[in-house]
């Protein structure tokens, strides 16, 4: 019984040396070391030893089971390591390449313009706030001063989500939203900038474009104020020597109300293609607050003025940086975009 021991202790460890990869291994593992494995079997017939032999040949089968063990063990690690050692060689990293770089990019324009239109506002003492994209109907028209079927409405069409739902078609609803929270308190100072919707789409019009409305609400605002605001911001914004004039203009949320024009950025009051020989932009519209906003959004416009205006992004990007079509803005064209 022992030499038959001894010569499974053999067979295992020859043909674990031989094994060439973990399936076999897991496969003489069972084959000897399993419930039905060959030594096992071989337990089995210690019933019919002596009380003498019977521990002499428990102990030689301990070992024989330790020294399989130990032997599977080996091969596994082994084979671990030279499957590891067979993958390195494989793989073709040259780690002297140098490495992929990383692109950088560059703020879009639009971002930078809002950002520079931020800085000059907060600069003046306003506060940047934000209003929803999907308005009520009541905040982007009722409030304003346009009733449902008022012809004003015809020019800013929009995404209608339903009765009372849209896409905003202007940041003006953020002046209700504002009053609404800060009435009867007197200074506001506001600018909201954010996303707007129409059904508008050509060179110079997309059907998502952005705005940033502006408004202030005090003790005796008047009209000289807007346009010592408004003069400050194209200056700081274009050039010192730019030039403003106000054109009246409607808007049904303000009295009166003006379109502003700034001096020709590209010939300078001149006359050229840029400003149709007129030798002004329109850069924004603007007006007195009208009493009615002020009243729906809990003020008393007996004690209490403001003026508004809201200017294009688009716009003034496109009038600062020379762009003749705005679609680029949106095209994602690298080589568009890299050049701010
Ligand atoms: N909301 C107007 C538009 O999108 C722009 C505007 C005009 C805003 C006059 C104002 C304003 O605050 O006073 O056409």
């Amino acid at each position: 019984m022992l030499d038959k021991l001894q010569a499974i202790a053999r067979e295992a460890e020859q043909l674990l040396g031989q094994a060439g990869d973990l399936q076999t291994l897991e496969e003489l593992r069972v084959r000897f070391l399993g419930k039905k494995g060959v030594l096992t079997q071989v337990l089995r017939g210690m019933g019919g030893l002596s009380a003498e032999e019977r521990p002499k040949v428990g102990k030689v089968a301990n070992e024989v089971k330790a020294r399989i063990a130990a032997a599977l063990e080996a091969r596994a690690a082994a084979l671990k390591e030279s499957h590891r050692a067979a993958r390195l060689a494989a793989e073709t990293i040259d780690i002297t390449l140098p490495a992929t770089a990383l692109e950088a990019g560059t703020i879009h324009p639009l971002s930078s313009t809002r950002k520079e239109i931020e800085d000059i506002f907060l600069g003046l003492g306003f506060s940047i706030v934000e209003g929803p994209e999907v308005e009520l109907d009541y905040y982007n028209f009722e409030a304003l001063n346009f009733p449902k079927d008022h012809p004003a409405r015809d020019m800013q069409d929009t995404f209608v989500i339903s009765e009372e739902l849209l896409l905003r078609t202007h940041t003006s609803p953020v002046q209700v939203r504002t009053f609404e929270r800060t009435a009867p308190e007197v200074p506001v100072k506001i600018i909201a900038p954010g996303r707007v919707y129409r059904r508008d789409d050509d060179a110079t019009h997309s059907p998502m474009f952005h705005q940033v409305e502006g408004f202030l609400v005090d003790t005796n605002v008047t009209l000289s104020n807007l346009k010592a605001v408004l003069g400050t911001f194209v200056r700081k914004m274009f050039s010192p020597g730019t030039g403003m004039r106000f054109r009246p203009s409607f808007f049904p949320f303000t009295e009166p109300s003006a379109e502003v024009d700034i001096s020709c950025v590209n010939c300078g009051g001149g006359g050229c293609r840029v400003c149709s020989y007129t030798g002004w932009l329109e850069i924004l519209g603007a007006g007195m607050i009208h009493p009615r906003v002020l009243e729906v959004s809990g003020y008393d416009s007996e004690k209490v003025t403001g003026f508004a205006f809201g200017m294009g992004i688009e716009r003034v990007a496109m009038l600062k940086y020379g762009v003749n079509d705005l679609r680029l803005f949106f095209d994602n064209d690298l080589r568009f975009l890299r050049q701010f």
